[in-house]
């Protein structure tokens, strides 16, 4: 049986093994003991099976009342050897691996098993009823870098892949975000021209494309210039678009920067690194991949980072951490140990989705 639904009522359903089950746990068929709402920045993270989440530079779509979360599974490796990985659940804690959502296998070869595949991303698009996918495609060496598209008709997928394509000519495309803005446009966010500019370009109705004819400042810009930042992660409240970012190190951590604007092509100016306290100068030993806004409470949102780890990259970590944007938009992201997923009921009494 899946006690999230159940531990999402506040209930602790004891199996029938006489296992001492401590306040506020719950035990899953395979009776590994899950907290029932906490989450520990650094922690192994294992999935409802006891496997660890293999969800990296990923991203999550909040689709009918249930959360997906995409990312590069890395348990064979840094290479694409397995695929983008799909994971669900109703509550952000306990996570059921549902597939492999674009399998490797499914890619041209160049970006299989012997390819790069970062940062998948994944969106609804409800004029075509499909889920569009864009990711950062490569060749060893990161010689190549375009951007990946694959579509499916269930958020689990199987994906189709599509093709290929460089959003902005002339530009490579590396690390990469999706935004769907609150009138259904949406927008690849992305480190272009060697990663020394972040560019925002419009995609075109179905997501699966740039809109066309490409008119700077109206569907395109570049919007932080020869600031060498990557791992863009946008997010939207109260009339404010942010973008959180990390610099360039590879897998060495440094520290976060965020931008604001009024609209997602800019103009786009620094508000500093949001990150306060020790060690936020490496952003608590990670690196930027997605900002979840927090469906119940408008205003607070869940920062999520990739603690990398070269040496055996299956086992890079995930950091997340609850943050709140303030009535004068700003906000700072503290390290916690841990934190409960009911720390937002503190910070704002929920309203309805
Ligand atoms: C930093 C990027 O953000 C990661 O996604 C990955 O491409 C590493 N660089 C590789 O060094």
């Amino acid at each position: 049986m899946n006690n999230n639904f159940l531990s999402g009522l506040g209930i602790v359903l004891l199996c029938e093994s006489a296992v001492a089950v401590p306040a506020g746990t719950t035990i899953d068929g395979g009776n590994t003991i899950h907290k029932t709402d906490v989450i520990t920045p650094g922690a192994k993270w294992k999935d409802l099976e006891g496997k660890e989440i293999q969800a990296h530079g990923g991203g999550i779509l909040h689709y009918k009342g249930v959360y997906y979360w995409y990312g590069e599974d890395k348990a064979d490796g840094y290479l694409n050897y397995i695929g983008v990985s799909c994971y669900s659940s109703k509550d952000l804690v306990h996570w059921d691996h549902v597939s492999t959502a674009l399998p490797s296998q499914s890619m041209p070869a160049e970006y299989g098993a012997k390819g790069i595949l970062e940062r998948p991303k994944v969106i609804f698009n409800s004029k075509t009823d499909k889920f569009v996918m864009w990711m950062h495609l490569d060749h060893p060496g990161y010689s190549h870098s375009v951007a990946g598209v694959a579509i499916s008709d269930s958020p689990q997928g199987p994906f189709k892949y599509l093709g290929e394509l460089s959003p902005i000519q002339g530009s490579t495309y590396r690390d990469m975000n999706l935004y769907k803005d609150r009138n259904g446009a949406a927008y690849a966010i992305f480190s272009g021209d060697n990663n020394a500019s972040l560019y925002a370009v419009e995609l075109n109705a179905d997501y699966t494309n740039v809109k066309t004819p490409m008119i700077e400042g109206t569907t395109w810009a570049q919007i932080v210039p020869n600031e060498s930042r990557e791992a863009p992660a946008p997010f939207y409240y109260n009339g404010h678009y942010y973008l959180l970012s990390s610099g360039t190190s590879g897998w060495a951590p440094n520290a976060a920067e965020c931008y604001e604007a009024p609209h997602i092509l800019g103009p786009w100016h620094s508000i500093g690194n949001p990150f306060v306290g020790k060690e936020s100068n490496t952003t608590f030993n990670s690196q930027s991949t997605f900002v979840l806004p927090v469906a119940k409470h408008p205003g607070c949102f869940i920062y999520m980072g990739d603690r990398w780890n070269p040496g055996n990259l299956a086992d890079s970590r995930y950091i997340w951490l609850p943050f709140k944007v303030h009535k004068d938009g700003t906000f700072h992201i503290h390290w916690r140990d841990s934190w409960s997923l009911s720390l937002f009921n503190h910070w704002t009494s929920p309203v309805k989705e």
